[in-house]
């Protein structure tokens, strides 16, 4: 089979990616590189084929979708912060972005595109844990523009008879999560303070929670998500069903590493959701979701990534003096 994966050169689009090509499928990446890289593709560079471009403009997204049987739509501006602060980009490639990808996969007849949503659509609704019967409230605008997706993949397949699947991931982490920017996911900020024994900064009283999900789980969901029955049209969590603190976060790297390091609290940021939970009951059902990578193991294979990532780049650059 042919899958189109946009964002993969990204953080869970590689991972996805890489588990395509195990299976033998051929890929195509669409990626303008604005957050992911190439090197997260480089063990399988040779096996696909990696468009350089924007999911913003119609043709090159029509030139991606070419022979495309599946599409495993990632791409996106993926901060709550960085919509708070420039919600014109973040609604131009979420949204008008999305919009070209249905576009061109109900032109070339794909079998089905699978949309990462997000638990943010479900902003401050009290209950816990998350069940996709709720009424979205999303609180940022990233969280608007994800609902949105959604929404319009279910327009598609009433109007078209586009499949569509919507997966609101939940904290998803692990290996290739991007640390470096300030709008980095906060596990792949911790595992860094912890490597490089800096302060973790948290934002808020660090007793926020969030169903952390390693990637492993969200790679399983994603691909299950193309090919199961009688799904078109729904939505489905991909969590893991518990929840942690960030203070709890701190703890558990700390007796991984066997550190301590003293967090530096700062105030909340905009548009942050307090709790997060998911109820993965639908996933489990109708996608034989199963997610079998505990937090506990998750957050150890990660951090010792990074750790490894960094003794790579230490001894390249000691090479290279
Ligand atoms: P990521 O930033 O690593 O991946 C996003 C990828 O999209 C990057 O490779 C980036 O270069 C690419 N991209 C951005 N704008 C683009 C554009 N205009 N055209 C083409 N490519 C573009 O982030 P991720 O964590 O892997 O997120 C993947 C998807 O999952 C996103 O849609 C995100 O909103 C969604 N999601 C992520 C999480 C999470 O916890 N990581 C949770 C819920 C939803
Ligand atoms: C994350 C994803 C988002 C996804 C959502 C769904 C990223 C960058 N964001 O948003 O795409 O849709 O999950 O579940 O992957 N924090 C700190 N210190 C830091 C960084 C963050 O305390 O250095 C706090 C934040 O204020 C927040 C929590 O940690 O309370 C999680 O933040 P973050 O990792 O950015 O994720 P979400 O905002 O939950």
């Amino acid at each position: 089979m042919r899958y189109l994966v946009t964002g993969g050169a990204g953080f869970i689009g590689s991972n996805t990616v890489d588990e395509l090509v195990r299976r033998g499928h051929s890929v195509v990446v669409l990626d303008d590189l604005s957050g992911g890289k190439e090197e997260n593709l480089a063990e399988i560079r040779s096996k696909i084929t990696l468009i350089k471009g924007s999911i913003t403009d119609i043709e090159v997204v029509r030139k991606a979708m070419h022979e495309a049987d599946y599409v495993i739509h990632l791409a996106a501006r993926t901060s709550v912060p960085r919509s708070v602060k420039d919600p014109i980009e973040t609604n131009r490639v979420n949204i008008d972005g999305t919009l070209n990808v249905l576009i061109a996969a109900k032109d070339v007849k794909v079998k089905r595109v699978v949309f990462a949503a997000s638990s943010s659509a479900y902003g401050e609704t009290p209950t816990l844990p998350k069940v996709e019967s709720m009424q979205p409230q999303p609180i940022s605008p990233y969280g608007v523009t994800k609902y949105v997706g959604e929404l319009y993949g279910q327009a598609f397949g009433r109007c078209y008879g586009l499949e569509n699947v919507s997966l609101r991931y939940f904290n998803i982490f692990g290996p290739r999560q991007d640390p470096s920017s300030p709008y980095s996911g906060v596990l792949a900020k911790f595992c860094t303070a912890f490597l490089e024994d800096t302060q973790p900064v948290v934002f808020g009283d660090g007793e926020q929670t969030r169903d952390f999900t390693f990637v492993e789980n969200a790679v399983q969901a994603n691909l299950l998500a193309c090919e199961a029955p009688n799904v078109s049209g729904k939505v489905f969590n991909v969590g893991t069903s518990g929840r942690i603190s960030l203070n709890d976060v701190l703890l558990t790297l700390g007796k991984i590493t066997g550190k301590t390091l003293e967090a530096k609290y700062e105030p909340p940021r905009d548009g942050d959701i307090r709790d997060s939970q998911a109820d993965i009951s639908q996933a489990k059902e109708f996608l034989g979701y199963d997610p079998r990578i505990t937090f506990e193991d998750g957050l150890s294979r990660t951090f010792e990534w990074y750790q490894s990532t960094q003794a790579k780049v230490q001894a390249q650059a000691k090479s290279e003096k």
